[in-house]
């Protein structure tokens, strides 16, 4: 089984990919580590993070097998240039296939990102666009800031996660955008295991109606 999760910026995907991962015994990319991990090393490389070049030469370098999901990668600044880097089409090929390869082996797996549902894997089993008001992800990564001992203005966090939504559905590759045949879960009021149990029903209902396949 192949299930895609998209949305915004701290919609809450990599937490309920992880889950739902967990639950049916799946493996889990959360894909925006990958872009983070292309951005830092350009940061890291003192190249400019809309250097293509660059951003191809990274990717072609990054190691695959592991992507740390450390506080290094979960940083403002690396997000901010995650998204200038993500916009460029030749980085977002060069990681395509990857992307493929991880969601095609046994038993399946959860991939969350921008492009799931709509590039990466358009025939996953299930697909999942996970999204919330701006002001309650601006609250819950303050929050994720916080609990990593680092200082968190939620007006500026609020201001980067505009500037992120912006730039991630109005660039030409890739935009983030719902799947038509995904389906939308707003987790605005709802908590955490509220909203595992949403996607679960998500997942659970979208099977009966293939046959359990
Ligand atoms: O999800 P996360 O905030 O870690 O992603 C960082 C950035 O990487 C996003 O703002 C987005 O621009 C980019 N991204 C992407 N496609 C994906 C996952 C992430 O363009 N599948």
């Amino acid at each position: 089984m192949i299930i895609a999760i998209d949305g915004p910026a701290a919609s809450g995907k990599g937490t309920l990919g992880k889950k739902l991962a967990e639950y049916y015994g799946l493996r889990h990319l959360d894909t925006g580590l990958i872009y983070r991990a292309v951005a830092k090393a350009l940061l890291d490389g003192g190249n400019r993070p809309d250097d293509m070049a660059a951003a191809v030469a990274a990717a072609k370098a990054l190691d695959t097998s592991h992507f740390e999901d450390s506080g290094a990668l979960k940083s403002q600044a690396v997000g901010e240039a995650a998204s200038i880097v993500s916009a460029i089409p030749e980085l977002r090929a060069e990681l395509v296939a990857f992307q493929r390869s991880f969601a095609a082996k046994p038993p399946g797996a959860v991939l969350d990102g921008r492009d799931i549902g709509t590039v990466i894997c358009p025939d996953a089993d299930v697909k999942i666009f996970v999204t919330a008001a701006p002001d309650v992800r601006a609250r819950r990564r303050a929050l994720e800031y916080v609990a990593l001992g680092k200082p968190a203005d939620e007006a500026a966090v609020l201001a980067d996660i505009r500037r992120r939504d912006a730039r991630d559905m109005g660039r030409a590759a890739a935009p983030l955008k719902q799947a038509s045949d995904a389906h939308l879960l707003d987790t605005s009021d709802m908590d955490i295991s509220t909203a595992i149990r949403a996607v679960i029903d998500i997942v659970e209902a979208a099977r009966a109606g293939r046959g359990r396949g």
